[in-house]
Formats: structure tokens, sequence, C-alpha cells
């Protein structure tokens, strides 16, 4: 798998506060500044290759957008879908929640085009909107995706919240090992899991269970049985003393103060936290997605 560049990824956070900076301070589900992200997120995919939809929807009164970028080729029986939400809430420009996720998913999909990737598995990446007022795009797709299609989709990979500034390592609990939260999730989301386990474990990071709950757009895919996993750096939640000592930072503080807030720009993301996620979906992506046999 590649070692994704760092400086392309925060390139796109750059341009993703720059069209919040020229629309009002927000990237949010009906205003200029979201419309501005999708194209701008849709113009590289198409670039580069991939086969995209601006799948539209309503909500609220206001018109919202899901990206959705196929690569072409691989088993179209055997689906692999990436998604971050690219919507952020309309007190700021939302550049840790999801402008991250969003750049992260982005950056490996543009090494596939770069790299000129034959996966077994069809890779189909997702940008959803309106994941702020209830998982409304990704809801939106699942609801209209029909059943003969939704069955080739093998798994899901999510990412919300990949570089926030005093970051922890966390990984979805797909089945639940640890015992506490939700879950299990659908069979096969313990397999995502443990591919993921198994980057951070080869750079020697250790990692954490985060409740499988279905608190960002992998709910309406392991609501329909579609195995799922993801990765994670903590929101509003409180840095233990004990999650200090294991992964640095300060204890007795959010993962990401600025959570929801107009400071959640640029300057609120963790460099080495955003670089090791960007690299732990490009270990997945190729790892699942090259398989022989497909797995
Ligand atoms: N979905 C939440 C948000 O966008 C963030 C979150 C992601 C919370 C993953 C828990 C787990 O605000
Ligand atoms: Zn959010
Ligand atoms: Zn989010
Ligand atoms: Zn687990
Ligand atoms: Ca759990």
């Amino acid at each position: 798998p590649p070692d994704i560049p760092l400086a392309n990824v925060k390139a796109h956070l750059a341009q993703f506060q720059s069209i919040a900076n020229a629309n009002g301070g927000t990237r949010a589900h009906g205003r200029p500044g979201y419309l501005a992200s999708a194209n701008y997120v849709k113009g590289l995919l198409d670039a580069a290759g991939y086969t995209t939809t601006l799948q539209s929807f309503t909500y609220n009164g206001a018109t919202g957008y899901n990206v959705i970028a196929d690569w072409p080729g691989g088993n179209p029986d055997d689906i692999l879908m990436v998604g971050a939400h690219l919507d952020s809430v309309t007190a700021g420009p939302g550049i840790n929640d999801n402008g991250s996720g969003s750049a992260a998913i982005l950056e490996s999909a543009l090494e596939v085009s770069r790299q000129a990737l034959q996966p077994t598995k069809h890779l189909r990446f997702a940008w959803w909107g309106a994941e702020e007022l209830g998982l409304r795009g990704s809801q939106f797709y699942i609801n209209n995706l029909p059943a003969a299609e939704r069955a080739r989709i093998k798994g899901y990979l999510n990412f919300d919240m990949v570089g926030s500034p005093n970051a922890g390592y966390f990984i979805y609990d797909g089945d639940n090992s640890d015992g506490t939260g939700a879950g299990p999730g659908p069979a096969g989301s313990a397999a995502l899991e443990q591919t993921l386990q198994s980057y951070f474990t080869s750079i020697g990071v250790p990692t954490r269970g985060t409740d499988f709950d279905g608190r960002s757009d992998y709910g309406p895919f392991i609501a329909v049985g579609i195995p799922a996993g993801g990765t994670f750096t903590g929101a509003e939640g409180i840095k233990s003393s004990a999650q200090a000592a294991l992964w640095g930072g300060t204890a007795g503080q959010a993962f990401d103060v600025c959570y929801h807030r107009a400071c959640d720009t640029t300057a609120n993301i963790n460099d080495t936290a955003l670089d090791r996620n960007a690299d732990a979906i490009a270990h997945a992506v190729w790892t699942i997605g090259t398989a022989v046999p497909p797995v």
C-alpha cells in the first residue's frame, strides 16, 4: 500500500477552508459552501478518471448532495465502499469535522488513479451531504439503493474526524470485543476492524475500540446488514490520563476542543494523526480491494 502524502491531504483542507471563507464561514447543508465543496471534490475525481454522480436530495427545504465516485473495473458484484461526510455544521468551516475524513479518502481515491490500480473488488468512494442534520445523505443513498445493488456492497469504511488536535486512535468496535457500548454489527465488520487495526500495529501505535453505535454515516449501512468499519480520533469526549499516557496529548481536555465550533479551522488539525489515518485508509483500500482471492 502507498504512503499517502500528508501535504496533499492538507492542500485539500486548505481548499475547504478557502471555500468556507468565501461563503460566510461555513460548508453546511444548504449553504453555497457545501455545493462548492462538492464541486471541488467532484472536479478532481472526474479529472482522475472516476465515474462520478452528484446525487441530490431535499432536506429541511434545502437541496443536499452526495458525491459518488466509481473507479472503473473490479468485480461489480463485490463492492468496497469508502465514505466521509463533506458537510460542516453552520457554526464553522468543519476542517477536522469532517474536512479531515473527506480529504483523507480523496487522497486515497486519487492515489488509486495515480497508480492505475486494477483492484479485484469494485471501488466506490462517497462524500455525504447533511450528516450533521442526522445522517441525511447516507440515509438517502441507502433508501434509494435497489436491493440487488445493495447486496453487491460487501463492506463500507467510514472516516469522520481523523485529525483531532488532542488525538486518540480509535477503531470502530464492530464486534464489540471490548464488551461495552453498542454492537456487534453485521458479520464481516470484525474483519474490517482487524484490517484497520493491522495498520496501526505495523507502525507501533496502540488503538482502542469506540462504540459501534451508528453515530456517523456507517449507521444506515449497518442497519441494512452491510459490514462496516472506520477510524476516529475523538470529538467532544475528554482524554483520560490513561489515554494521555498511551498516546500523548493533554489529559482532562477534549480530543477536539473546537468540535462543532467556529475554531474548527486548518489550525485545528494534528498532522501526525491525520497522516497516520490517511495511511491507514490506503492500507485498508489496498489490502481489501486487491486481495486475491477477494475477501
Ligand atoms: N458524527 C459525529 C459528528 O459529525 C462525530 C462522530 C464520529 C462521533 C464518529 C462519534 C463517532 O459530529
Ligand atoms: Zn459533526
Ligand atoms: Zn462528523
Ligand atoms: Zn472489536
Ligand atoms: Ca464496544
